[in-house]
């Protein structure tokens, strides 16, 4: 349901609506009346030709030539001021700094999203919510976004010095970065998600414009760029704006991440992004029914690593050797490229890994797969919600989070265990571990997995993804 109509747009569009029906109003009169004269002249009464007719007739050629001049005089001012009268708005909106993620936020703040139940939150321009208005934007400030601007125009009535942009463009809002592949990921998710939208697969964006808090962003992680190029086929086009406005014949704005899109969608989207990466890596389907338990490590020594590498890795592998067809992986995420991780991650059931953004990987498993997390001490009680989101993502991408391990001895701080202040010290804090606690877990999941693996089997129903089926395509 659309319920978006923009605020400094209100009076907008009405005023000019009845402004057109004059317009339409003042040109057709003129035109009925040519049209009548030119059908009377071509039928002149034989009978009795008037001497003043020529001279009546004259005379009606001249006033006609006139008002015609003058109307298009007229319709030249009135573009003018239209083109005018185009308001850039700035993109970052102080006014909401303190709720710059709810509601309509204070990115494009005048703005309403369009939402349909369950599915992804968008704006679209030109469209019925925008009067058929297109989007301008404006301004390359890399610091403030309050200083580049935003604005809409019929496409009749550009702005003035702007271009208009042909193609689609996909005009992202991320309110974190775009390195982080889990922060870029959620905001290149909604996009998916339209692109998946009641077919519209073929649409693929023909240029990318990126925003963080409306400063204008030109790269994104390059993880996440090959997966958005496996996605829709072709390199990204990551575009610069200038202070002169440039308008797009078609954008689609993002500004909500996965906000307000139901689980089944998300899992449509994760769907899509597995099969696609796989194809754009080259990567087969599996063959024999092994279980695949890979240790996705950090960099060495580098924050929420494990203190002693090797003693976890021990512990691990010896419970993947003791059970029959267990393939043990050990990868370091800092060193494999992307098609290396969706190798690595199309071969594994068990993924074992601290938390960090690496974990994001787990999407590139086969459904069902297991996630088994690590934290260093202290992070339960300060670190907020955003340590859960591999619970998420496991949930959204259809994996089976099997909890995490929470580390209990760690560098002590001064002050009570959830006082903020906390946080710098536990923040890169690095993983110990215990013997017995991860073979009990190890043993616990590879049983699980082993089973399941049995059952689909038995129903000869493969949970893996056949490379060739992608949801769009
Ligand atoms: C109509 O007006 C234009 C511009 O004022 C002028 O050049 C033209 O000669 C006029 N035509 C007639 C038929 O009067
Ligand atoms: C057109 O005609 C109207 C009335 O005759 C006059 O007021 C107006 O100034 C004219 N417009 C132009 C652009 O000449
Ligand atoms: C836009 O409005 C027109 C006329 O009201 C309607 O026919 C059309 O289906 C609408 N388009 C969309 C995408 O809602
Ligand atoms: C268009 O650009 C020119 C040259 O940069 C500048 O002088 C002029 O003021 C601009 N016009 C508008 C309406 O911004
Ligand atoms: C803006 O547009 C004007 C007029 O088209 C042009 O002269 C100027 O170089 C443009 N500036 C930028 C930064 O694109
Ligand atoms: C975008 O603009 C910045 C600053 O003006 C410039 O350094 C960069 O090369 C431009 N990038 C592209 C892709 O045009
Ligand atoms: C933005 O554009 C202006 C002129 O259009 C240029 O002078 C300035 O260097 C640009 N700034 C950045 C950060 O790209
Ligand atoms: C996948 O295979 C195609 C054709 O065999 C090849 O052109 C392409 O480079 C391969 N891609 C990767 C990532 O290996
Ligand atoms: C990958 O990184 C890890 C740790 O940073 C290192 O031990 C390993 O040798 C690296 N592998 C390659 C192939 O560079
Ligand atoms: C790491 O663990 C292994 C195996 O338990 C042990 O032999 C080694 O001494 C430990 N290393 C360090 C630096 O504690
Ligand atoms: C290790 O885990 C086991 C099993 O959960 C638990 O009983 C034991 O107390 C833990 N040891 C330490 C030192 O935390
Ligand atoms: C995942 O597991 C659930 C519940 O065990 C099952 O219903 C579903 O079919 C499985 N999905 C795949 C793709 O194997």
């Amino acid at each position: 349901m659309a319920m978006n109509k923009p605020y400094h747009a209100k009076q907008h569009p009405k005023t000019s609506y009845s402004f057109s029906i004059y317009l339409i109003l003042i040109i057709t009169c003129p035109i009925l009346f040519i049209l009548f004269q030119i059908k009377f002249l071509q039928t002149p009464p034989s009978s009795s030709p008037l001497p003043s007719w020529a001279f009546f007739n004259q005379r009606q050629k001249v006033i006609i030539n006139t008002t015609f001049n003058n109307l298009t005089k007229e319709l030249m001012v009135t573009k003018k001021l239209l083109c005018e009268s185009v308001i850039f708005l700035p993109l970052k909106d102080l006014r909401y700094s303190s709720t710059a993620q709810q509601g309509h936020t204070w990115f494009m703040s005048s703005m309403y999203d369009t939402h349909e139940e369950g599915e992804v939150q968008y704006q679209r321009f030109p469209s019925n919510a925008s009067k058929g208005k297109v989007l301008c934007l404006k301004g390359n400030n890399t610091h403030d976004g309050a200083w580049n601007s935003y604005a809409l125009a019929w496409p009749e009535y550009l702005p003035y010095n702007s271009t208009l942009k042909k193609g689609l463009t996909f005009v992202s809002y991320n309110h974190y970065n775009y390195d982080n592949i889990w922060h870029g990921l959620s905001s290149m998710v909604p996009f998916v998600a339209w692109h998946i939208k009641n077919s519209q697969c073929s649409r693929t964006p023909t240029r990318w414009i990126l925003y963080h808090w409306g400063e204008v962003r030109i790269k994104m992680g390059s993880w996440l760029k090959s997966l958005m190029e496996a996605t829709f086929g072709e390199p990204l086009q990551i575009e610069n704006i200038s202070n002169n406005a440039t308008c797009f014949e078609d954008a689609v704005v993002m500004r909500h991440n996965e906000g307000g899109m139901s689980r089944q969608k998300r899992i449509q989207v994760y769907d899509l992004l597995r099969c696609k990466a796989r194809i754009y890596c080259n990567v087969s389907e599996r063959k024999t029914p092994v279980i695949g338990m890979t240790m996705f490590m950090r960099v060495n020594n580098g924050p929420r690593s494990f203190k002693n590498d090797s003693a976890v890795i021990g512990i691990f592998y010896k419970e993947c050797k003791k059970m029959e067809g267990c393939h043990f992986i050990l990868a370091y995420s800092n060193n494999l490229t992307f098609c290396e991780q969706v190798r690595v991650m199309s071969l594994t059931d068990i993924l074992i890994s601290p938390h960090g953004a690496q974990l994001t990987n787990m999407l590139l498993m086969d459904k069902n797969s297991s996630v088994l997390e690590f934290f260093p001490k202290g992070w339960l009680k300060i670190a907020g919600v955003g340590q859960y989101v591999y619970h998420w993502i496991a949930s959204w991408s259809g994996m089976k989070h099997q909890g995490a391990w929470r580390d209990p001895d760690g560098d002590s701080c001064p002050y009570s265990d959830d006082d903020k202040r906390c946080m710098s010290i536990y923040k890169n804090g690095k993983i110990g571990y215990n013997k017995t606690y991860f073979s009990e877990w190890a043993r616990r999941v590879l049983n699980e997995v082993k089973i399941r693996k049995k059952e689909e089997l038995g129903s000869e129903k493969s949970s893996h993804v056949t490379s060739t089926t992608c949801y769009c395509s």
